[in-house]
């Protein structure tokens, strides 16, 4: 038989904490039985403006979580402590409580010093969503990803998903180009979404820098389709996106302001090279791409040996290509002064396009040679004459004649 006083002070105080709001954490363990969970966690959560307690249940294959109301709380926990599980810790702000009861069902309680103090977010959307809570309803609902009821439409999961990891990614390489809260900026930084098609990821990344961040920013979703720009803008101006705003254009010659921060996304084929070469020229100190298509340097690719035997398989080859492109690409970049990082964007399940060139502006453009002579060296292994970046070396080689610099490179005789 469980001795019951213990269990019934340790509820008590735990419902004392919930009340007076010093309430932390509460763990079950050592559960009586195998079939029972390993560990039940329990924080408060505020739904829809109402406390719960969280439970996630912790299984040896997967978690489950549970949400119970505030008066549900005392019959659960009896049904819990001694019954179910042999220990409890209750953590508050001012003491820390331990249940524990042996396997004759002996059970005491004992207290400690607190072990934290600092009351945990009660945000349960941040801790489900990310980065996309509460407040992105408005436009993720524009954009129907979320149904009337403010849930994840099933059928954009995977979307709801791909746009709060961007957000993650971005978010990180925001803190890199130092774009901090703390930083408060004399002008709004400027941002430019290139082929931002449906304007998913150009809202969230508004979404990031206004909502979540608290910067002034001034993003501008650049897309050819005109009807695509009509309701992107149609729902900036719905839900009031201040600095949100869409033109039609192309990538290649649309005006753009100096800028912070360019970002172009499965932006077909060259259009990728196109917005690369739009970031470096604008001054952008963050460019981001995602290519898409690779279509350019296929048809040129050599197959120098011991290669040749792998690239004669269509599917190698397609890769090679792949891999070539953003090889490259990421070498221009960083010949154009910007430090690269090449990262899997979305998981590779859902498409193999999943590759993202990050880029951060760290020192002077088109100076570091044995970064320029690692394009060519590249380019003429891979059999590559002609690829879309090539512009910015021709760039460079006018500005190198007009300095009185040589016009052929010596090693490669390719143009400089
Ligand atoms: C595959 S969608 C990607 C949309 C968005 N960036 C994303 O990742 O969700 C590519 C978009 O880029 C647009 N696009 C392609 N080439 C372009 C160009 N040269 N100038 C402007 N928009 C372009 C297309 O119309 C299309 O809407």
């Amino acid at each position: 038989m469980t001795n019951l006083e213990p269990a019934q002070h340790f509820a008590q105080k735990t419902n004392s904490a919930l009340t007076d709001g010093t309430f932390i954490r509460l763990v079950m363990s050592r559960p009586v039985s195998k079939e029972l969970p390993q560990k039940i966690m329990a924080r408060l959560v505020r739904l829809r403006g109402v406390p719960n307690l969280s439970l996630t249940l912790r299984n040896s294959t997967q978690d489950m979580t549970k949400n119970l109301l505030m008066p549900q709380v005392a019959d659960w926990l009896k049904e819990q402590l001694g019954e179910a599980f042999r220990s409890a810790l209750l953590c508050t702000t001012t003491r820390d409580w331990q249940f524990i009861s042996n396997e004759a069902g002996v059970a005491r309680l004992v207290d400690h010093k607190p072990s934290e103090t600092q009351l945990l977010s009660q945000d349960h959307d941040k801790k489900a969503f990310g980065m996309l809570d509460s407040s992105a309803a408005d436009w993720l609902h524009g954009l129907e990803i979320l149904d009337r009821d403010g849930r994840v439409r099933a059928s954009m999961a995977d979307k709801h998903r791909q746009i709060n990891h961007y957000l993650e990614i971005v978010s990180h390489l925001a803190k890199d180009c130092g774009w901090t809260e703390s930083l408060k900026h004399d002008s709004p930084l400027r941002f430019a979404d290139m082929g931002c098609g449906k304007g998913y990821l150009t809202f969230g990344l508004w979404h990031l820098i206004t909502r979540l961040q608290k910067q002034a920013v001034r993003v501008v979703g650049v897309e050819a389709r005109p009807d695509l720009v009509h309701t992107t803008n149609k729902l900036a101006k719905q839900i009031g996106a201040n600095g949100l705003e869409f033109v039609q254009g192309d990538i290649a010659t649309v005006k753009l302001p100096p800028l912070d921060a360019l970002i172009a996304l499965h932006a077909c084929n060259t259009a990728t090279d196109d917005a690369i070469k739009r970031g470096i020229e604008s001054g952008a100190k963050l460019i981001v791409v995602a290519p898409c298509c690779h279509k350019e340097l296929r048809p040129q690719l050599g197959k120098p040996e011991p290669l040749a035997a792998v690239l004669r398989h269509g599917l190698m080859e397609e890769r090679m290509a792949e891999w070539a492109t953003d090889g490259l690409r990421a070498l221009f970049l960083e010949w154009a002064g910007y430090r690269t990082k090449i990262m899997e964007f979305v998981s590779g399940e859902h498409t193999p396009k999943n590759l993202m060139i990050a880029a951060v502006r760290e020192r002077e453009a088109f100076v570091d040679e044995s970064a320029r002579k690692r394009i060519l060296e590249l380019k003429l292994f891979l059999g590559v004459e002609h690829c879309a970046l090539d512009g910015l070396l021709a760039e460079c080689s006018r500005t190198r004649a007009q300095q009185g610099g040589p016009s052929k490179d010596p090693q490669t005789n390719q143009t400089l």
